[in-house]
């Protein structure tokens, strides 16, 4: 039996995304799509919120993209090795119910977390259309899978490089326009996309359903960093969300808020590098 929270898979999808499976039995017996889990990899180490993308026997698999010092030092484990923390299911599970005929729209890594939505949706029955949006072709991951977990699968780049040339919501509109009656759309990527795909579909009355993923520390409710406004009330994403009416979502001041750490973050990444250069890894 593996150790607690061991890595038990890795697998790279692409040089900056890669995918990870730990066992972690009570955490794979309860999580719904839409929760995530909190994770230290080292015991010095920052606490940091994972989408969990799917659970099979005792094993939990999230998919993780670098972009700084935590991810980094996650990325440095390898199968066989163990995470200091994996805390969960936390979050509400996203709402699959009442629907027929949905979109799911992920934009980059968020197709990562668009995956295990659309699977409870297929599984349960729906129709779904995935549109999975991504910058060129070279960096589109879970093609496989998303086209499993749907009944259409459209990819989009923003450089035509492959498949819909343009963003999510040229395919979007133009599913609209071409007749398809949609009765929820679930967004989830970049704030940028998020906000653009609830512009189009408050303009054709579809209910749409966002996934907040603002910076966390606690994740129980208890600090305050990852509030959010919803309808004009302050929600916590990491337990009242991270799912939101995306119509009634203030994504200006998420979108502002999200600035907040950005040089600090950077320049502890500088020193995450020289770090591992003196380790004669860089
Ligand atoms: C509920 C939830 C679910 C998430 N699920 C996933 C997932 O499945 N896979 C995944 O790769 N990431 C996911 N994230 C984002 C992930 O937690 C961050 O990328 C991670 O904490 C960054 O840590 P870091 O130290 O490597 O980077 P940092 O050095 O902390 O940050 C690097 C850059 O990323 C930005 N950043 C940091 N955290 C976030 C965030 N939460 N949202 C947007 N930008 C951020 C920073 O502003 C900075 O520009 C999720 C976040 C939340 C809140
Ligand atoms: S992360 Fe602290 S309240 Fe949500």
């Amino acid at each position: 039996m593996p150790d607690k929270y061991q890595i038990v898979k890795k697998d790279v999808l692409t040089p900056d995304i890669s995918r990870i499976s730990v066992y972690a039995p009570l955490i794979a017996k309860k999580a719904k799509a839409g929760q995530f889990i909190i994770l230290r990899a080292a015991e010095d180490g920052e606490r940091i919120p994972l989408t969990v993308s799917s659970c099979e026997g005792d094993e939990v698999t999230v998919i993780y993209q670098k972009v700084g010092d935590s991810t980094m030092t996650l990325d440095e484990l390898n199968v066989g090795e163990c995470l200091a923390d994996f805390v969960g299911p936390l979050g509400m599970p996203t709402d699959i119910d009442g629907c027929d005929n949905v979109a799911v729209i992920g934009g980059g890594l968020g197709c990562a977390i668009a995956l295990p939505v659309a699977a409870a949706l297929h599984k349960r029955g729906a129709h779904v259309d995935l549109i999975g949006g991504f910058k060129t072709k070279d960096i589109v991951i879970l093609e496989k899978e998303m086209a499993e977990a749907s009944d259409n699968l459209y990819i989009c780049t923003d450089d035509g490089s492959y498949g819909f040339s343009g963003f999510v919501t040229g395919k979007l509109q133009e599913l609209l326009d071409s007749g398809v009656k949609y009765d929820r759309v679930y967004a989830i990527g970049p704030l940028l996309m998020m906000k653009f795909v609830c512009k189009l579909t408050a303009a054709a009355d579809i209910p749409t359903i966002v996934s907040m993923n603002p910076i966390m520390i606690d994740g129980t409710g208890m600090c305050g960093c990852c509030r959010v406004t919803v309808d004009g009330q302050v929600k916590f994403a990491c337990v009242d969300g991270p799912d939101f009416d995306g119509h009634k979502v203030d994504f200006d001041e998420t979108i502002a808020r999200a600035a907040t750490y950005k040089e600090f973050e950077a320049m502890r990444r500088e020193n995450h590098k020289c770090r591992l250069e003196g380790m004669g890894n860089g």
